[in-house]
């Protein structure tokens, strides 16, 4: 796997892309499961260690502005509840186990746990603009791919991404 293989894996979505169109959501899952079946995508990766603990830009589009990132965690590794502001994401396994929790907001700052499970290699999860979830790695290590409908980075910076400082226990 190279770059310019990456490169292509995003030009059927950049021919229907409209950002917050569940169509174009479905189009890029559907490119997370093509990359998923590469059997030396995680190759790729791992030759980048290193890199990969930090998180690696794999594309950036320049039109639309998409961007795709590889990161590593460890085992126990939490991520507290959070949304991605106006963005959406999607999130796909390419090595090991990663447990997700979906909330409800009540009022400005009560959150619900409304599930969770475990997302295993080559599946993939969706958050849609204010999903608030939570994430830990179950299993040694894991290796996810990540695809933001914009640069989150951006969206933190206009006060629009929700972070939560508590977990919070699964109610039935
Ligand atoms: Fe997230």
């Amino acid at each position: 796997m190279n770059q310019q293989q990456i490169n292509l894996f995003f030009d059927d979505l950049k021919l229907s892309w409209n950002k917050q169109n569940e169509e174009t959501i479905k189009a890029g899952k559907h490119v997370m499961e093509k990359m998923l079946k590469r059997e030396d995508l995680k190759k790729y990766l791992t030759n980048q260690s290193d890199n990969l603990a930090k998180g690696i830009e794999l594309y950036r589009d320049s039109e639309f502005g998409f961007i795709l990132l590889a990161y590593s965690e460890t085992k126990g590794l939490y991520r507290m509840p959070h949304n991605h502001g106006n963005g959406w994401v999607i999130y796909s396994v390419v090595d090991g186990i990663i447990e997700m929790g979906t909330y409800a907001l009540i009022g400005d700052m009560n959150l619900i746990k409304k599930e969770k499970h475990q997302v295993q290699i080559g599946s993939s999860e969706v958050y849609f603009p204010g999903d608030i979830h939570d994430t830990q790695c179950v299993s040694d290590s894991v290796i996810i791919l990540r695809l933001t409908s914009c640069d989150l980075k951006e969206e933190e910076k206009q006060g629009r991404i929700k972070k939560f400082q508590k977990p919070c226990s699964l109610k039935t």
